[in-house]
């Protein structure tokens, strides 16, 4: 398999290079080497674009490139890295509240889990706003296999090592981490991140 790409401008779809995509109903979909995904939300053909945001005059300008500094949390085994600007909402370090509290009362103690569960939950965080070191080394890796996965009525979530390029520097707001997420509904202030507008607007797709 070749190196997988996203690429985009500011006002396409993404296109996606050499990478497998896995539909929503967690079957592999049947994709040519170079296929387009729909993110202005509008396209009747969800996930693929159908040329609709020409139409409706897409713009995929990006609002907020505003990224704090990553917070470092420092256990006796493991340290909690969190991307406060890759953070979409997905919620599942919520299944690990002693760690990470709750969505209206989040907090970090990574002394509050065993290193194991912490790493299990983090790996479920499809962003990359979570990450973890152990031994003063950040791990990259979380996945084993490339692939782009739709999520039902949310983003794209892309594993492995994507690339993404484009012409906003998008590849300079991901985490080092393998995986990150891109809006598919039109409405982040983070384009072509995910910024869990889709909640608030009501996607479907
Ligand atoms: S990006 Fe082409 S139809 Fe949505």
């Amino acid at each position: 398999m070749k190196k997988s790409e996203v690429v985009l401008t500011q006002y396409s779809p993404l296109m996606a290079v050499d990478a497998k995509l896995i539909g929503s109903d967690g079957e592999l979909g049947e994709t040519p080497r170079v296929y387009a995904l729909c993110r202005c939300g509008e396209s009747d053909a969800k996930p693929m674009c159908d040329g609709t945001h020409a139409r409706v005059e897409f713009s995929g300008e990006r609002e907020d490139s505003d990224k704090p500094a990553l917070e470092y949390y420092e256990g006796k085994q493991i340290t909690i890295v969190y991307d406060r600007y890759l953070c979409m909402g997905a919620g599942y370090c919520g299944e690990l509240e002693a760690v990470f509290g709750t969505h209206d009362a989040p907090k970090y103690e990574p002394d509050a889990g065993s290193p194991e569960e912490i790493i299990a939950t983090i790996k479920k965080c499809p962003s990359g706003a979570l990450t973890y070191m152990i031994d003063g080394k950040h791990a990259k890796d979380y996945f084993d296999e490339t692939c782009i996965v739709v999520e039902k009525d949310g983003p794209l979530h892309c594993q492995g090592e994507i690339e993404l390029k484009d012409d906003q520097d998008s590849d300079g707001l991901l985490p080092d981490a393998d995986h990150y997420t891109l809006c598919r509904c039109g409405g982040s202030k983070k384009k072509p991140l995910c910024d869990g507008s889709h909640e608030e607007n009501g996607f479907r797709g």
